[in-house]
């Protein structure tokens, strides 16, 4: 990071803009409007600049500029339009250790003006660090449109009740899930509708009501791992909780985005990794909801999908313990999507199944008779591993030896690759790329496809069709190309 955003308070502090143009006017009235006591200093001033001091007190020194006028400042800002004091200017400054701006010179400042979006007193400031103002400025618009004006109000309403609520929750866990509840509630209505008053009265009613925090569990699909592809509702919970219990298959990427100063648990579930037990992982949860907490236990893909979900939740029934479920894109959804691969087509596959490769130690065998039928895809979870089983009962129970198939690993992550082959060659093939999890198998004629589309996308892959390439419409130099 260049530049540290801070915000500071600059009421009364002494603050010094040499030049007397254009340039100066705007940043004099940024610098006014925050309270500053401003000194200009300039041979002469412009008119828009005179007429300011109708508004504030500005003290104008007529000079030209010397080191001496920055004694005692704490911010310089040079807007001359002469480069040679503009450098003067930065010189003294920086020697005398002032915070000094060179307008349209981002070597020469050692602090910068951000582009604001002002709703007081909540201000969002965007800084691309002087190399891409207008994208920044892009940003900007976007968050305008973005962030309601009643933002504002609301803010100024919680400085108002901040004291009577810190009085009435001591600890600041239970304060913060106050405030969220109020910010869940028809307050932010009534402020917005402009009813300060009765957001004023909900609010003192709220505060006489409230018991003891609730606590309550969140089960959240977090998808396969680029972080673009969480739910807009994952993604608020994940900030609201106070605690995250979370495994390996969560990418790190997501886990950037939950909320900074929560609790982080990690249960594990990882080839060859130690992890907590699921049934212990079950009470773990109820408890922490049980201790007021609101738990966020993310899982990878989709919570009900080959991710014990349904067990946790069962628990909490259990215990009484309230939790909410929040569906994830599945890895088959977001690992056929991004290698470009339709998990049905009319031309391909009218059925598609999901299964696993990693049954109960004392689980069924797969019903290999339906897999292996034709004209269907088959989305195989956790199936490195049993890849030599899985090809051996596929072709046994008669699936074609030449059906396609793509490795999918890391599916939608930026390492994802793919790698392309036949149901005969698919042990080997994971083998010879040493594919690690989390991986999926996806086996079927659309299998083809991905190297008609994944041109488009932005994956890399690895194409060994053996002798069915001519069968699927492939030429021979896409053989083991890595893209
Ligand atoms: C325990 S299961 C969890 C599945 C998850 N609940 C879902 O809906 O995707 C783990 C398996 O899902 C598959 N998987 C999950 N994320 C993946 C990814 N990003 N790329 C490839 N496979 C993935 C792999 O087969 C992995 O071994």
């Amino acid at each position: 990071m260049q530049y540290l955003p801070i915000f500071t308070k600059l009421e009364n502090k002494p603050v010094v803009i040499i030049g007397g143009g254009e340039v100066a006017v705007r940043k004099a009235r940024a610098i006014l409007k925050a309270g500053a006591a401003l000194t200009i200093v300039a041979p002469e001033f412009d008119k828009s600049l005179t007429s300011l001091a109708d508004e504030y007190p500005i003290n104008f020194v007529p000079a030209f500029f010397e080191p001496d006028h920055l004694t005692g400042a704490m911010l310089v800002i040079a807007a001359t339009d002469n480069d040679q004091v503009n450098a003067e200017v930065f010189a003294a400054a920086e020697a005398k250790n002032i915070f000094v701006n060179v307008v349209d010179d981002q070597p020469k400042c050692s602090f910068i003006f951000p582009s604001i979006v002002d709703r007081n007193p909540i201000t969002i400031a965007i800084s691309s660090a002087g190399t891409a103002p207008v994208l920044a400025r892009r940003l900007r618009e976007k968050l305008e449109t973005l962030i309601p004006q009643h933002i504002g109000p609301l803010a100024q309403l919680v400085g108002q009740f901040r004291d009577k609520v810190k009085a009435r929750f001591t600890h600041f866990a239970d304060r913060r899930q106050f405030w969220e509840s109020v910010f869940d509630s028809a307050v932010v209505s009534e402020i917005q509708s402009g009813n300060q008053t009765n957001a004023e009265t909900l609010l003192d009613s709220m505060l006489s009501q409230s018991n003891e925090p609730e606590g309550e569990v969140y089960l959240v699909g977090a998808g396969p791992g680029d972080p673009e592809l969480l739910t807009l509702k994952a993604l608020q919970l994940m900030q609201q909780a106070d605690v995250v219990v979370y495994d390996y298959l969560v990418s790190d990427d997501i886990m950037e985005l939950v909320r900074r100063d929560a609790e982080l648990i990690c249960v594990g579930k990882r080839m060859g990794h130690h992890s907590v037990p699921q049934e212990e992982t079950n009470a773990l949860l109820a408890t922490l909801a049980k201790s007021g907490k609101k738990v966020c236990r993310i899982k990878g893909g989709d919570p009900f999908i080959y991710g014990r979900g349904g067990e946790e939740v069962q628990e909490l029934a259990r215990q009484n313990v309230r939790f909410q479920i929040v569906p994830g894109i599945t890895a088959a959804a977001g690992c056929s999507a991004y290698a470009g691969i339709p998990l049905t087509h009319r031309d391909h596959a009218q059925a598609i199944q999901f299964v696993t490769g990693h049954c109960k130690k004392d689980g069924q065998e797969l019903d290999w008779e339906s897999l292996a039928k034709p004209n269907q895809t088959v989305a195989v979870y956790m199936g490195v591993v049993k890849s030599p089983h899985i090809q051996a009962q596929l072709i046994k129970y008669g699936r074609a030896e030449s059906t396609p198939v793509a490795i999918v690993e890391n599916g939608t992550r930026k390492n994802q690759r793919v790698v392309t082959t036949t149901l005969a060659n698919l042990a080997s093939e994971i083998e010879q790329h040493a594919i690690q999890s989390p991986a999926l198998l996806i086996i079927g004629e659309v299998a083809s496809l991905h190297q008609e589309l994944a041109w488009f996308g932005k994956t890399q892959q690895t194409s060994s069709f053996a002798q069915p390439l001519t069968q699927v419409g492939l030429t021979a130099d896409l053989q083991h190309k890595e893209i």
